[in-house]
């Protein structure tokens, strides 16, 4: 047996608007999977960004994977670089940007090293820039064409499923081409028959339901990346829940940028005759007999074990529009004993103007509303939030009134950020006319402003008792004032969250890991509490 080593070869990436790519010929593919005379790449998979890349990653890393290939311990020692970038402010897009010259550094020390871009980054409308910006990369790929991977790296095996066998679709939002996500859910559905998904955590499971996004949000560029809303069959998310339960999976996320507009682009079946219904924000969109996200956590939490109790016994799912949140789906988040209480409802702005302007396509009053029924008919349940500051037009009373919006809903956590206009999209249009230094000071008034209601939230915590589903030993103690120390310190340090989402620390035996533990909350800080085993 001889062994060399393989320069991969890049099959070119075709003009985004252009034609399907051709299917490799079977005789090509066969030499290229002479096994015996090559050393497959070590592979280094870098990912930024939201749970959806973190999922799209696993998925990457199993097909590369089920092709033969190892995982390098590091991005230095790898002869393959995939990089699944997040475009969503332009500091994400400098990140890859900036490291561009270490990606020189390595391809000169190791010649045969290659670089795969993809990610939000790459999209149907910028194919001509991407070398320019990115002159290391070898091989962009758009999100959609990420299941072409090891295809296009001549690595699939001669006997696999192409990824071809679909056309390559694009479609448009406004006068940008877009690509479409309509063949994600059947590479999906092959990933997980065979076992193609290198699931990064065994206790904690990512589970897509939905891609794309379809909303109207002025100043974001996911629906310009990731097409539009494509749901996947609901027999499939089944089947993939099924699995993870029988896997032991503690804990499923269903995932998507929309995941509560599940189903409205799937068929009407005669066994959802019972869901009607119609859109009360945003677009109008009839709902009759197609299955929602509603059925899908009934269904999911349905899954029991012999005892009775949720096979999988934590299911929650990110991210929700307000456009979408039905009193079905909070009726299912009440009445499913395995949905945990917390709910990720971004608001953007709490001022009427600013929503307008950001194309929400609701108002404040009606964002309240929604947290009245929510609080109502979920007692304790924990809410969580995105705040955008200095967009277009913000004035000082504007964002005052977001100040105000977050005394009055209470927020467990807020994830805010200064507004980065992303060219191409509608509010790229619009003047950016609140400077950096005002849209800093603002962001930091904000986080201020949170930092003392978190706080607040935490302390009514001290003293009850809460099931945690222990994640980690926490390598390094922390001595921050935010992070609460467990009261044992000579126990090794375990962090986890409780149904709520909340971040706790405790000490305890390493483990307990990947375990459900009863734990009395001792102390709290803004962002997390501490405690001890509940005997
Ligand atoms: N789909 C979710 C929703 O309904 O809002 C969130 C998706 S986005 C990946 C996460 C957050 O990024 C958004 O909620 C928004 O607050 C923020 N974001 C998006 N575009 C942004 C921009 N151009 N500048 C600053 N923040 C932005
Ligand atoms: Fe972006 Fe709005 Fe879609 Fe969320 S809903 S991904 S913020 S366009
Ligand atoms: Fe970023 Fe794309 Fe997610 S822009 S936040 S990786 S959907």
């Amino acid at each position: 047996m001889s062994y060399m080593s393989r320069t991969l070869p890049m099959l070119e990436m075709v003009d985004a608007t252009g034609p399907a790519l051709a299917r490799p010929q079977p005789a090509d593919r066969l030499v290229e999977f002479a096994t015996d005379d090559v050393v497959l790449p070590r592979f280094h998979v870098w990912t930024l960004g939201c749970q959806m890349n973190h999922s799209d990653s696993e998925e990457m890393a199993g097909s590369l994977l089920a092709a033969g290939c190892a995982k390098a311990p590091a991005m230095e020692s790898a002869d393959l670089i995939v990089i699944n970038s997040c475009a969503i402010r332009e500091a994400a897009e400098q990140k890859v940007i900036g490291r561009q010259g270490v990606l020189a550094r390595l391809k000169s020390g190791n010649p045969a090293l290659r670089v795969v871009l993809t990610g939000c980054s790459v999209r149907a409308d910028n194919a001509t820039t991407l070398k320019r910006r990115y002159p290391q990369v070898d091989l962009f790929l758009r999100p959609d064409q990420e299941p072409e991977l090891t295809a296009r790296l001549g690595l699939a095996g001669a006997t696999a499923p192409g990824p071809f066998a679909v056309p390559d679709v694009i479609g448009r939002v406004g006068m940008s081409p877009v690509a479409s996500a309509d063949r994600l859910p059947g590479t999906r559905a092959s990933a997980v028959s065979g076992s193609a998904i290198a699931r990064g955590d065994k206790t904690s499971a990512w589970l897509p339901i939905i891609y794309g996004c379809d909303k109207t949000c002025t100043y974001c560029i996911v629906p310009f990346s990731r097409g539009p809303e494509r749901s996947r069959p609901f027999d499939d998310v089944l089947a993939e829940a099924r699995a993870l339960a029988e896997a032991g999976y503690q804990e499923v996320t269903l995932l998507g940028q929309n995941v509560n507009s599940y189903g409205h682009d799937l068929a009407p079946e005669a066994r959802f005759g019972d869901i009607r219904g119609e859109r009360q924000l945003g677009r109008s969109l009839p709902l009759d007999g197609r299955p929602d996200i509603a059925a899908l956590l009934r269904a999911i939490d349905g899954m029991r074990t012999y005892d009775g109790v949720p096979a999988i016994p934590r299911l929650r799912f990110v991210t929700s529009h307000p456009w979408d949140l039905t009193d079905r789906l909070i009726a299912a988040i009440a009445e499913c004993p395995s949905v945990c209480e917390h709910l990720h409802l971004p608001v953007q702005s709490g001022d009427d103007g600013v929503l307008r302007r950001m194309g929400r396509q609701y108002t404040v009053a009606a964002y309240l509303e929604l947290v009245e029924r929510l609080r109502a008919a979920v007692p304790g349940i924990s809410l969580t939030t995105d705040v955008i500051c200095g967009f277009s037009g913000e004035t000082e009373a504007a964002f005052e009134r977001t100040l105000d919006l977050l005394r009055r809903v209470r927020y467990d956590q807020v994830f805010a950020a200064a507004f980065s206009v992303r060219p191409g999209t509608p509010a790229a249009r619009l003047p950016d006319d609140v400077p950096a230094g005002e849209k800093k000071g603002r962001l930091n008034a904000l986080l201020d402003l949170q930092e003392t209601i978190g706080q607040e939230r935490n302390d009514a915590w001290v003293g009850r008792s809460t099931e945690v589903l222990v994640e980690e030993v926490r390598p390094t103690p922390s001595h921050g004032h935010d992070e609460p120390d467990p009261v044992d310190s000579a126990a090794p340090r375990l962090s986890g969250r409780n149904r709520e989402h909340k971040l706790v620390h405790l000490s305890g035996h390493a483990d307990l890991v990947g375990r459900r533990v009863m734990v009395r909350v001792e102390r709290a800080g803004p962002y997390a509490l501490s405690g001890s085993l509940d005997a």
